[in-house]
């Protein structure tokens, strides 16, 4: 070798998440416990293989693989319109919704991100103060500057809403706005019904973009609950609704996820559907199939739809379990600390308010990994960890 073509690339920093998972499967101690990316895990801290998608696995079986449309598998872009809108939605009945298979919730975005940079181009970009980061990362990639709107209430660890609608209202008129309908990540916290009103009303009147990313459909309330703000939302005004079934569907590896534009007619949906099959071509082609399959095979069959719906409660009657026995252990150490955060916060995640400093103390002394902001996985929480975890806890709170 003579010369460096490369030689000018920067190191990659790594994920605030991915990065941090990767050091946790390299760590050598085996009491270990992994509360950073959101991944959900059961008692016995294993990913669960649904037995509603084991199911669909036999009846999908090994069939020939074609490529997929670019927009993906009818009956998976059908399920999708199903459980984001539900049957009834009039905005389905008006087929005015134009739907996609995606890689994961990410991808959703991302092709969201590419869709509105060549048709909302220079739009101010904003998402909630904190987020999830990528939703920064993915906007810019495709050439948007993204700011943010105030969203956490440390102090009361809470929405700041008033916070928020006035950074909304401020923002120029059709501004893209990012909004986590439930299940916040990282904050856990979400507005409530009355709030959704409120914000409707603000979004609407400005003529601003609403982007939708739900992640966690079902880890909330329930599967029909949960989506209700998107719901009242499209029956109101346009927007785009990224969605995402590797948590539900405990099919992270398979990256399936949906992105779905709500739009004024059936005419519109029509060409707003061929641009996003256009980016589609441009980035990936099509998506892949086997994950599909068995999201387009629960679904599509009542059986298997009823204990999907099942196993979706268990895994969220669990973390709501897993919430208060933290609660429990870290009061049997310490009365000082107000734990009420983390039955009040629902989803995956909690913000604990702790720092950097702490969450690498926790690390590096016990094991105990969560994201730098903070941010609990709860899901990764069991009856075997909990004493630990809390133990953690407040020796860092307190340290
Ligand atoms: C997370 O926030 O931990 C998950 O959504 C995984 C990811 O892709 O970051």
């Amino acid at each position: 070798m003579t010369e460096s073509l490369f030689g000018q690339v920067e190191a990659f920093a790594g994920d605030p998440i991915l990065s941090l998972n990767d050091s946790f499967k390299a760590d050598p101690r085996s009491e270990k416990v992994n509360l950073s990316i959101g991944v959900y895990t059961d008692e016995k801290g294993r990913l669960p293989a649904l037995g509603s998608v084991r199911a669909a696995y036999e009846r999908v079986g090994f069939a020939e693989r074609p490529y997929l449309p670019m927009d993906g598998h009818p009956g998976y872009r059908e399920g999708v319109q199903k459980l984001v809108f539900g049957d009834k939605h009039p905005a389905r009945a008006e087929k005015r919704i134009a739907t996609i298979q995606t890689i994961g919730g990410t991808g959703a975005v991302g092709i969201a991100a590419d869709f509105l940079a060549k048709h909302a181009p220079g739009r101010a970009v904003l998402v909630s103060d904190p987020t999830w980061e990528n939703h920064h990362g993915l906007f810019q990639r495709a050439g948007f500057k993204t700011t943010t709107y105030p969203y956490w209430d440390a102090k009361n660890r809470s929405v700041d809403f008033d916070g928020m609608v006035k950074a909304i209202e401020a923002a120029a008129a059709g501004s893209i706005i990012v909004l986590q309908p439930v299940c916040h990540n990282p904050t856990g916290v979400d507005l409530d019904a009355k709030q959704q009103a409120a914000l409707t009303d603000v979004l609407v009147a400005k003529r601003h973009i609403v982007v939708f990313d739900m992640a966690y459909q079902g880890f909330g309330t329930s599967l029909e609950e949960d989506a209700s703000f998107v719901r009242r939302y499209a029956e109101r005004a346009s927007c785009l609704v990224a969605n995402s079934f590797s948590k539900n569907f405990s099919l992270y590896g398979e990256r399936v996820g949906g992105l779905s534009v709500v739009c004024r007619d059936a005419d519109e949906a029509e060409r707003v559907l061929g641009q996003l099959k256009l980016a589609v071509r441009r980035s990936y082609s099509s998506p892949p199939m086997t994950g599909g399959l068995l999201v387009a095979t629960v679904l599509g069959s009542d059986d298997l739809r009823a204990q999907w719906a099942r196993e979706v409660d268990e895994m969220r009657v669990r973390m709501d379990s897993v919430r208060k026995l933290l609660a429990e252990e870290i009061r049997k150490i310490s009365n000082e600390i107000d734990v009420s955060f983390l039955t009040s916060q629902r989803g995956m995640f909690s913000y604990t308010g702790l720092t950097a400093q702490q969450v690498r103390a926790m690390r590096e002394r016990d094991g105990v990994y969560l994201v730098e902001s903070g941010r609990m996985c709860v899901a990764g929480l069991n009856e075997e960890n909990a004493a630990k975890v809390a133990k953690s806890f407040v020796n860092a709170s307190q340290a």
